[in-house]
C-alpha cells in the first residue's frame, strides 16, 4: 500500500501529509495534532468531527483524505479562538449551548454555515450532528442568538446563570479532552482480540506469529495478567463490589471479552496483528436470560469463586446480590384493599451514547511512576484500584482526567486503564487504548435490563394498603455496579410512598450477555417505570385523579423513609421538601393553555390523545460514604486557586464550584482558577457519582472558602495594626484590583485595604475544606406529558412535556434547566426507541449510531421546566443535586399518557412504534 502525498490547508496553514489508501480526513487531522476535530463514531453518524472543506460542512471521518489536494479545511479552531471567537462560538457560550461540549466543535462548524432563514429548518439541518447531553433546546437558542447567561457582580454568582469557565474554549475546539494532546515520546497503540464465544475457556494461545510482525512490541494474554481479582465498577468502599474479574481472564464470559491485546506502533498494525494470534477454546454452556440463569441446572459463570473471596452473594445460582424483605404483611394488605393492580414491566438494554468514547493513555514519568490520563468520572478510585491490582503503592500511581466528553455513569468503569497500565509497565513506553463506537456498543457496560413485577393495593379513598416490588435484573457477565444498582433501584422508588405493608424481592443475576453498569438514575428509572405505571392504573381503578392519589400517599416531612425495615438506621433525610410543589406545578402547567410553538394535535380518525404524569425521588448523595477534600489558595493577583478532585464531564460542577467560591469570597467566578480531577494536584474525592459534585465537593469548597475568608480578615487586620481582633460581619472580603478590602464590624469600625502582595508577604493564605457526604438529602421530580398516538401506525407525537424539579436553592438556573432537558431527552430516547438488540446468543446487533437511534434535534420536544422553591438545610447554600434525577419519571409519565390515549397499557420499553401498533390493535 503506497501512501499518497497531499498538500492542503488547515485553518489557514499549509499541511503536507502522506495519506494511506482508504485513510479519512479525521485521522489525518488528529495525527497532525489538530485536536479541534473530535472522534465520536467514525461512521458519519454523529458529526463530532464536522469540518468545512472549501466552505462546505462534511463529516471528516468519512471524507477520503486522498481528495484533499489543494483544498482548504476549516475546523472550529479556524473559525475563531477563545480570545477572538466567531459569532456562533460566542453565541454557544452565551446561550450555555453545551454540557460536556464534545459535540460542540462540530456543531459550531455546521452552524457557521447557517443563514438567518435556516432557523426554522434546524431539525433537518442538524440531522448529522448528535448531542447526548443537552436535549438540543440550548443549541437551538445558541443558533438563534438567544443569550441565557449573565456576568454577575462581585459576590453575587450563586443563583445566577453564569456561563461555564471553559465556554469559549469548548466552542472554539481548544478545550483538551482525554486524547487531545501529543505525546512527547513515540506513542504505542493497543488493540484487543475479543472472544468469539459467549462462554469459553482458553485452552491454548499462540502469540508468536503476531509478535514477529513488524511494528508489534508486545502481545498480552492471561499469562501476563495480575492474579488479583477486581471489579471494573468501584465505590468508595471497594468491598461494595464483587471481585469477579481479571485484567485478562482465561475464562471468557461474554462475546468480545478480552482474549489478548497487541501493543504496536500504530492502531492499524496492532489491529492487523490480532488475526495472527492463534487461540483454541473450549466452549462452555451459556445462559442469556436471568430467570433461567438463577434456576437450578443453569450453567454457572462464577461457580468456582467463593463467597468470602468474591463477595458474590450466591455463585452457585449466578446471583451477585439479592434482597428479600418485608415490613407488615403484604398479603393481608392486598386482601384488605378495595382495588388491587398487578403487572409485570420490562425495560431494555440501553447504551450511554456519550460522544467521547472510553479512552486512556499511560506512561512512566521521570521518576518511574505510572501515570494514566483517562476519560474517567472517578480518577481517585481508578488510582486506588490500579494500585491494588498491580500491587503498587498508591503514591506510585497518578491518574487524571481532562474534560470528559460525557459519562452518564458509563465512565465510572475501569475498562481501558488496567490494560494500558499493564502495557506501560511491560514496555516502559507510552501506550494508548481508545474504544471505537462499536466497542462502546459491544463491550462497554450498559443500562441494566430489568423485569419488575408490581402488586399494589389501596382502599376506596385511595390510601395504600400494600406495595410489593419484585425485581430481576440482568447484570451480564460481571457484577460491576450489579449490587449497588439493585439496592438503589428498589430504594427511593418504594420509600417515596407511605404504606404499612411493603415487600421487596430483588435479584441481580449473571448471564453471558455483555456487562451492565452504572447509568443515569442508577436503576431507579427502570423500577420507577413499573411502580409509577402501577400507581396510574390504581388511580384509574379507584377513579381518583393520579396527582391526587400521589398526594394522599407520598412521604411528607416527618415520615420515616421506609423500604422494608422501619427500624433501619439511615442517614437519608428530607433536607427540604418540594414534592408537593412539583405536583402542583406540573398539574397546573398541563391544565394551562399550551405555550406558543407547541405542536398542534394531529387530526384524523385514527389519532387519539392522552395525558400522563409520574414522580420520582432520589437521594442526593450515594450511600456508604462519599468524600471530598478541597483546598483554596489566595493568589497574589487577587484570584483564588481551588483544588477539587471530582471531574467535569458535562455535569456542570466546575461552574457551580466557581460560583460557590466566588459568592463566599465576594468576587466573580472568572477570578476563580480550578485545578481538578488529578490525583497529584487535587485532594481526595470519591468522584462524580450520584450527582455528588455539587453537594459534597461543593460543601467542602464552601467550608474552605469560609475558612480562607476568616484567615484573610485576620491577616488584613494584623497588617493594618488596627483592632486587636477581627469580627466577621458576614460581609465577604472583596477583591479589588489586586487588593483585598476587608470590612469588619462592631467594635472594630474600620475598612482595611490591603494589597494582595502585602497580604501574602507573611506567607501563603490557604484553607482546606472537607465533607463526608452525610447526612444525605432527597430531591424530587415530577413529569407530565400530553401525547397524540396514531392507532393505525403506533406513531407517538409529544404535544406537551413538563417537568418540575425540587433541587433546593437553584445555584445556576440555566445550567439546571439544561440538566432537566438533557435528562428528559435521554429518557424520551429510552422510552420510545433506543434499544440495544442482542440475538439469542448474546451477540450485539446494534453496533453503530445509525441502527441504534439516539434522539436527534427534531425528536426532542421543548420541555417546560419549573423549579420548586425550597432551601435544603443539608446542601451548599440550600442546593441539592439534580443531574441524574430528571431521567427517572419520564418513561412512566409517557407510558401513562399513552395508556390514557390508547386505553391499553404499555408494559415494555421502548414503547416503539411497532409495539404500540400491536398494542393498539390488540395484536
Ligand atoms: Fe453535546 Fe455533550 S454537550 S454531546
Amino acid at each position: 500500500m503506497t501512501p499518497r502525498h497531499v498538500t492542503f490547508e488547515v485553518d489557514g496553514l499549509p499541511l503536507d501529509a502522506d495519506v494511506d489508501p482508504g485513510q479519512v480526513l479525521r485521522t489525518v487531522l488528529r495525527e497532525h495534532g489538530v485536536h479541534s476535530v473530535k472522534k465520536g463514531c467514525d461512521a458519519g453518524d454523529c458529526g463530532a468531527c464536522s469540518v468545512l472543506v472549501d466552505g462546505e460542512p462534511v463529516h471528516s471521518c468519512i471524507y477520503p483524505a486522498h481528495r484533499l489536494e489543494g483544498r482548504a479545511v476549516t475546523t472550529a479552531a479556524g473559525l475563531g479562538t477563545p480570545e477572538h471567537p466567531h459569532p456562533v462560538q460566542q453565541a454557544f457560550a452565551d446561550a450555555a449551548g453545551f454540557q460536556c461540549g464534545f459535540c460542540t466543535a462540530g456543531m459550531v462548524v455546521t452552524a457557521s454555515t447557517f443563514t438567518e432563514a435556516d432557523a426554522d429548518d434546524l431539525p433537518r439541518l442538524l440531522k448529522g450532528n448528535l448531542c447526548r447531553c443537552t436535549g438540543y433546546r440550548a443549541i437551538g437558542d445558541a443558533i438563534c442568538g438567544v443569550s441565557n447567561t449573565v456576568a454577575p457582580a462581585d459576590g453575587e454568582a450563586a443563583g445566577r446563570s453564569v456561563k461555564a469557565p471553559a465556554a469559549l474554549r469548548v466552542a472554539s475546539g481548544s478545550e483538551p479532552y482525554t486524547l487531545d494532546f501529543r505525546s512527547t515520546t513515540k506513542l504505542l497503540h493497543l488493540a484487543v482480540l475479543g472472544s468469539p464465544h459467549p462462554h469459553a475457556r482458553i485452552t491454548s494461545i499462540d502469540t508468536s506469529a503476531a509478535e514477529a510482525l513488524p511494528g508489534v512490541h508486545l502481545v498480552l494474554t492471561h499469562r501476563d495478567s495480575p492474579a488479583t481479582l477486581f471489579s471494573t465498577g468501584r465505590h468508595e468502599d471497594r468491598e461494595d463490589d464483587p471481585d469477579d474479574g481479571l485484567v485478562l481472564d482465561p475464562v471468557l464470559r461474554f462475546r468480545g471479552q478480552r482474549v489478548a491485546a497487541v501493543v504496536a506502533d500504530d492502531v492499524r498494525t496492532a489491529t492487523n496483528a490480532l488475526a495472527a494470534i492463534v487461540v483454541e477454546y473450549e466452549p462452555l454452556p451459556a445462559v442469556f436470560d436471568p430467570e433461567t440463569a438463577r434456576s437450578p441446572g443453569a450453567p454457572l459463570l462464577h461457580g468456582e469463586k467463593t463467597v468470602e473471596a468474591s463477595r458474590i452473594a450466591f455463585p452457585e445460582r449466578n446471583t451477585v446480590a439479592a434482597m428479600h424483605d418485608e415490613t407488615g404483611d403484604v398479603e393481608a394488605g392486598l386482601a384488605a384493599a378495595d382495588a388491587v393492580v398487578e403487572g409485570t414491566w420490562r425495560t431494555q438494554r440501553v447504551s450511554h451514547g456519550a460522544l467521547e468514547t472510553h479512552a486512556s493513555r499511560g506512561w512512566l514519568d521521570d521518576g518511574g511512576r505510572l501515570v494514566v490520563r483517562t476519560a474517567s468520572q472517578v480518577p481517585f478510585l481508578v488510582r486506588d484500584e490500579l494500585a491494588h491490582v498491580f500491587g503498587l503503592p498508591q503514591e506510585q500511581v497518578r491518574v487524571f482526567a481532562a474534560r470528559v466528553g460525557g459519562g452518564f455513569g458509563g465512565k465510572q468503569e475501569l475498562i481501558t486503564e488496567d490494560l494500558v497500565a499493564l502495557a506501560v509497565l511491560r514496555t516502559g513506553r507510552p501506550v494508548q487504548y481508545e474504544f471505537t463506537r462499536e466497542d462502546e456498543f459491544t463491550i462497554a457496560p450498559t443500562r441494566h435490563p430489568m423485569r419488575v413485577r408490581v402488586r399494589v393495593g389501596a382502599t376506596s379513598d385511595g390510601v395504600l394498603t400494600a406495595l410489593h416490588v419484585d425485581q430481576l435484573m440482568d447484570t451480564g457477565a460481571y457484577g460491576n455496579h450489579g449490587v449497588g444498582v439493585m439496592y438503589h433501584s428498589v430504594h427511593e422508588s418504594t420509600s417515596v410512598y407511605r404504606c404499612p405493608n411493603k415487600r421487596v424481592d430483588a435479584e441481580s443475576v449473571y448471564t453471558n450477555n455483555l456487562p451492565s453498569g452504572a447509568f443515569r438514575g442508577y436503576g431507579l428509572g427502570q423500577v420507577v417505570f413499573a411502580v409509577e405505571s402501577a400507581m396510574d392504573e390504581l388511580a384509574r381503578e379507584l377513579g381518583i385523579d393520579p396527582f391526587e392519589l400521589r398526594r394522599r400517599n407520598v412521604i411528607v416531612p416527618g415520615d420515616p423513609m421506609v423500604v422494608t425495615d422501619p427500624d433501619e438506621e439511615s442517614d437519608l433525610l428530607i433536607g427540604s421538601y418540594g414534592l408537593d410543589q412539583c405536583l402542583d406545578l406540573v398539574e397546573q402547567a398541563l391544565e394551562s393553555p399550551a405555550p406558543e410553538g407547541a405542536p398542534p394535535a394531529p387530526v384524523g380518525p385514527t389519532w387519539v390523545t392522552g395525558r400522563g404524569m409520574a414522580l420520582a425521588m432520589i437521594a442526593t448523595i450515594p450511600p456508604r460514604g462519599h468524600f471530598a477534600d478541597t483546598s483554596i489558595e489566595l493568589l497574589s493577583d487577587g484570584r483564588y486557586d481551588i483544588g477539587v478532585g471530582t471531574a467535569e464531564f458535562g455535569n456542570g460542577t466546575t461552574t457551580v464550584h466557581t460560583q460557590l467560591v466566588a459568592s463566599a469570597l465576594g468576587t466573580t467566578p472568572d477570578r476563580v482558577v480550578v485545578r481538578q480531577s488529578d490525583t497529584d494536584v487535587a485532594r481526595y474525592d470519591t468522584g462524580a457519582y450520584g450527582s455528588a459534585g455539587v453537594v459534597v465537593a461543593g460543601k467542602a469548597l464552601l467550608a474552605a472558602a469560609h475558612k480562607l475568608r476568616a484567615a484573610m480578615v485576620d491577616r488584613a487586620l494584623a497588617i493594618a495594626g488596627g483592632a486587636g481582633h477581627a469580627v466577621d460581619t458576614g460581609t465577604a472580603p472583596e477583591v479589588v484590583a489586586g487588593g483585598v478590602v476587608v470590612r469588619v464590624g462592631p467594635g472594630v469600625d474600620a475598612t482595611v485595604l490591603v494589597s494582595g502582595d502585602r497580604l501574602l508577604a507573611d506567607g501563603p493564605l490557604t484553607a482546606d475544606g472537607s465533607h463526608d457526604g452525610t447526612p444525605r438529602s432527597v430531591a424530587f421530580n415530577v413529569h407530565g406529558f400530553e401525547v397524540a398516538v396514531d392507532r393505525a401506525s403506533g406513531e407517538v407525537r409529544l404535544l406537551r412535556s413538563v417537568q418540575a424539579a425540587d433541587a433546593g436553592v437553584v445555584l445556576n438556573p440555566e445550567q439546571l434547566r439544561g440538566q432537566v432537558e438533557g435528562g428528559t431527552a435521554q429518557a424520551i430516547g429510552t422510552a420510545l426507541y433506543e434499544e440495544m438488540m442482542l440475538d439469542d446468543e448474546g451477540r450485539v446487533l446494534t453496533t453503530a449510531f445509525r441502527n441504534y437511534r439516539m434522539p436527534k434535534f427534531g425528536d426532542v420536544p421543548q420541555t417546560e421546566v419549573h423549579f420548586a422553591t425550597t432551601h435544603d438545610d443539608l446542601g451548599p447554600l440550600g442546593a441539592k443535586s439534580m443531574s441524574e434525577a430528571p431521567y427517572n419519571p419520564v418513561a412512566p409519565a409517557l407510558a401513562n399518557a399513552i395508556r390514557d390515549a390508547l386505553g391499553v397499557r404499555p408494559h415494555e420499553l421502548p414503547m416503539s412504534r411497532d409495539r404500540l401498533w400491536r398494542l393498539a390493535g390488540g395484536r
